[in-house]
């Protein structure tokens, strides 16, 4: 299959015309959202959903999050709207949330992997949600990234994984946030978490009262990965994500201490002959003790630390690494932003972390 890839905004209102017309054919699009790019399809058609799901050789039980372009689709795709559902979409919509309902009928199972409810979520992106408008349907729509892989935050990252496996990229430039939206079930007593985003719990509970976490998400931020004789509650979960192939161990400490463990770690895996990268913030000048040195940003910008992360995650991988280290930028001690950033980087480094205290002598 050819891909075509429109640059927007100059391929202009062609671009979605024929991007719309795919999507009702059946045919898959990738698209810019505020938070990663998706691969959409129309996810009132299971036949489009289990394209998708082929193309991004991603298991079939790991449900798609539909997109919509107002709040009046809502009603259609799911069975009920509760009030704390309407809270959420009124505040945060178009924005990073998804919120889990009781599906409606139309949704077919293949879009909903075979769960009873369905995600849904507004996106804050003009060619989103022109694309959605033009199409006149809700999109289904994963990351835009082969399964395993670091989520896309440019459309170069979509064509390296999916290039010959959809009809058509729309490329809107680097996405705004860089870490998937924030994922709330709304389908149980208390609302969820099920996945730490832009939107922080302390967003949600300023809207709702209290809002718990999934306890597997705080597990795996603590560094203790999910265990794996346990049913998670998004099914997206359980899948080995974010990794690079070279092993990734974060440190964790304060700045000066971790900075210099880099250090040591780098030029001890170097002394026995294996190409090193280091993550690092802009601060830290550690080019003469690594191979590769990805510089994230400035330590305190959680949001340039979101925008960069998957960008360098993949980097590691085209630089052929043997072994990577990586900052933890305090983010074990933050319940903002940087909470949905540990969270990719705590899987990123499955379960690896030195704890550095910092007091020793130097
Ligand atoms: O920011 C985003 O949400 C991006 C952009 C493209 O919108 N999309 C995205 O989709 O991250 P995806 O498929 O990569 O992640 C969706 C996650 C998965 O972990 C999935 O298991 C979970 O949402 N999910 C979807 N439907 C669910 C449901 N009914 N119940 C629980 N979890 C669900
Ligand atoms: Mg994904």
């Amino acid at each position: 299959m050819n891909t075509q890839i429109m640059k927007l905004p100059q391929a202009g209102a062609a671009a979605y015309e024929q991007a719309a017309d795919i999507l009702k054919k059946g045919g898959l699009v990738a698209f810019p959202t505020e938070t990663v790019y998706g691969l959409g399809g129309n996810a009132l058609d299971p036949e489009a959903s289990k394209r998708i799901y082929a193309a991004k050789g991603r298991p079939s039980d790991n449900p798609l999050i539909v997109h919509v372009a107002d709040v009046e689709a809502v009603e259609l795709l799911a069975e009920e709207v509760s009030e704390r559902a309407k809270r959420l979409m009124e505040a945060f919509w178009p924005g990073p949330l998804t919120v889990i309902l009781k599906a409606g009928p139309v949704v077919p199972r293949e879009t909903t992997g075979g769960l009873s409810t369905v995600a849904l979520r507004m996106p804050d992106h003009p060619v989103a949600l022109e694309l959605i408008r033009a199409a006149g349907l809700p999109i289904a729509a994963p990351s835009a990234n082969t399964s395993g892989r670091p989520s896309p935050t440019r459309a170069e990252h979509v064509a390296e994984d999916l290039d010959g496996r959809i009809d058509m990229i729309l490329d809107g430039g680097d996405v705004g946030i860089g870490v998937e939206s924030t994922i709330v079930d709304l389908t149980g007593e208390a609302p969820v978490i099920l996945r730490p985003g832009y939107i922080t719990r302390s967003m949600l509970e300023a809207v709702l009262g209290e809002v718990m976490i999934d306890p597997a998400i705080v597990r795996i931020n603590e560094g203790q990965l999910m265990k794996s004789d346990e049913p998670p509650k998004a099914p997206g979960m359980k899948y080995r994500h974010y990794a690079p192939k070279a092993p990734l161990t974060l440190v964790q400490g304060t700045d000066a201490a971790v900075v210099e463990k880099l250090k040591d770690l780098a030029a001890d895996a170097r002394a026995q002959g294996l190409r090193v990268g280091v993550i690092c913030s802009d601060e830290a000048q550690l080019e003469p003790y690594a191979d590769v040195v990805y510089h994230v940003g400035n330590r305190a910008s959680r949001l340039e630390l979101a925008q960069n992360i998957y960008d360098i995650l993949r980097r590691c991988d085209a630089d052929r690494l043997d072994v990577i280290y990586a900052d933890d930028f305090g983010l074990e001690h933050d319940t903002e932003l940087g909470y949905a950033v540990q969270n990719r980087l705590m899987k990123a480094a499955g379960g690896r972390i030195i704890r550095e205290d910092g007091d020793h002598a130097g």
